[in-house]
């Protein structure tokens, strides 16, 4: 089954689901990475041969510009899921639109808690003694999608954002590999 991966930054979420795609039994195949910055995570696709582009806001006149942009650059794949990994921006409404049911997200809190660009700084300052991941199907909210997994951990007293942020992407990246692997499962 046919999967686009969309990021922002260092990518780790997308090696993970790459490593997972090359096991014999897999039932995806990462067809596009596509980033809206040069991403470092862009190294994982180039360096697998799997095609990768940069849609940037800059580029563009308006943000309505954008978005049909990037669904055009997804659409091209003709992907059966799309997996946001680190995509750090708000998809419009040509995007959810073409992928309807069909976009996923993973964020690092446990939704609803800590919705937005710091979930994991958010927390940490909130001063949980437990957090975690969330993946979710991916609505015109910030972080508002139905609820497909989750995964919980204990906040340690030494921990700051980074700290927090790392542990947090090691349940984060097990989590969004079993997602993605039951929802490309044949039925
Ligand atoms: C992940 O924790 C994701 O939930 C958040 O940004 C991080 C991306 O990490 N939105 P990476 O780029 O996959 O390493």
């Amino acid at each position: 089954v046919p999967v686009v991966v969309l990021i922002s930054g260092t990518g780790s979420n997308l090696a993970a689901l790459l490593e997972a795609s090359r096991t014999g039994d897999s039932s995806f195949e990462i067809v596009g990475v596509i980033a809206d910055r040069e991403a470092a995570g862009l190294a994982h696709a180039t360096s697998a041969g799997i095609p990768a582009e940069i849609v940037r806001l800059g580029d563009f006149p308006d943000r309505e510009a954008w978005d049909g942009a990037l669904a055009a650059a997804i659409s091209r794949y003709a992907p059966q899921l799309v997996v946001l990994a680190g995509f750090m921006k708000l998809l419009g409404p040509a995007v959810l639109e073409a992928h309807p049911g069909r976009i996923i997200n993973t964020h690092p809190a446990l939704l609803p808690s800590f919705p937005g660009a710091h979930g994991v700084r958010d927390a940490l300052a909130y001063g949980v003694k437990v957090t975690g991941a969330s993946v979710i199907e991916v609505d015109a909210g910030v972080d508002t999608g139905r609820i497909l997994a989750q995964a919980a951990l204990e906040v340690l007293p030494e921990d700051d954002e980074a700290s927090l942020h790392e542990r947090i992407k090691v349940l984060e990246r097990r989590m969004l590999v079993d997602v993605v692997a039951d929802l490309t499962r044949p039925r």
